[in-house]
């Protein structure tokens, strides 16, 4: 694995981070680096993007320890306090098969990794969400780019939180971190290593194309979600309907007055 700093303004890959990722670098497949940690940037997406336009190869990754302009779905704010939570970027360079269902293979993927580093079993609300009981605890932003064959890559970030902080208002109610749940420290440098390696493992099954065990493992995960009521806008009119579950393709199921609707995109409203 390489984990060197090429770039002037990143400093060294921190040890806590360093040796857990140093241990399983058999385990890490495509996602072996380069590796580049930050203690602050805007957003590890953009930076991650630059890298990416300048022909980064798969698997590389930038880790930042805060972010100033984190961002999740919808252009929302991704609070990222410095030393809080886990915010990273992994370039990845799928082919079209593999892109569908890529963020639900990310959450079954971060879903297994805090299992594995903490016991803790998360619900996967669709389609990027991670939740513990009814709070947020983390969530997937993949962002592609495909201007043209060659230069087409996915930056797949993904944030959790892992220490109690105080988060602003509008997400107050709703957030939580691991060390909320647990009342005591996570290994950082464990939890990021496991999720990288989960992250391998689903990527791989994409791209080989079994997609049928990602979409088991991810409807099991949701289970809990499901006869949920939401809402969502499409064009004019308002909707509102119970979550069924997920098609083959990824798409959400909902029943509604209209009859049964597949939603493949946009804004939802969980009720
Ligand atoms: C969401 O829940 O809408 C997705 C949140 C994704 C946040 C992560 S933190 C690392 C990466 N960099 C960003 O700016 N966003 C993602």
């Amino acid at each position: 694995m390489n984990l060197f700093n090429s770039s002037p303004s990143s400093n060294f890959l921190p040890d806590d981070l360093a040796r857990p990722l140093q241990a399983a670098s058999s385990r890490l497949g495509c996602l072996a680096g380069p590796i580049r940690w930050y203690p602050e940037v805007a957003s590890t997406n953009d930076t991650a993007i630059a890298l990416a336009e300048q022909g980064a190869p798969e698997g590389s990754i930038v880790i930042a320890d805060s972010q100033t302009a984190g961002r999740g779905r919808f252009g929302r704010r991704w609070h990222s306090p410095a030393s809080c939570g886990l915010y990273t970027s992994v370039v990845l360079r799928p082919t079209k098969d593999a892109l569908s269902l890529l963020t639900l293979a990310v959450g079954v993927a971060l879903r297994e990794g805090v299992l594995v580093t903490t016991g803790l079993a998360l619900v996967l609300k669709w389609p990027n969400d991670l939740f513990i009981g009814k709070r947020k605890l983390g969530g997937v932003l993949a962002e592609a780019c495909s201007k043209n064959t060659e230069s087409q890559y996915v930056i797949l970030g993904f944030g959790i939180n892992i220490q109690n902080t105080v988060y602003p208002q509008e997400i107050a109610s709703n957030a939580t971190s691991l060390e909320d749940e647990l009342g005591y420290q996570v290994d950082k440098g464990l939890l990021l290593t496991e999720c990288l390696v989960a992250i391998s493992k689903q990527y791989e099954l994409l791209k080989n194309g079994s997609s049928q065990a990602i979409l088991e493992n991810w409807r099991q995960a949701a289970t809990s979600t499901f006869g949920s009521t939401v809402e969502w806008t499409e064009g004019e009119s308002q909707h509102r309907g119970v979550v069924d579950g997920i098609d083959d393709s990824g798409a959400l199921l909902v029943r509604s007055k209209a009859g049964s609707m597949r939603i493949s995109s946009g804004q939802l409203r969980w009720l």
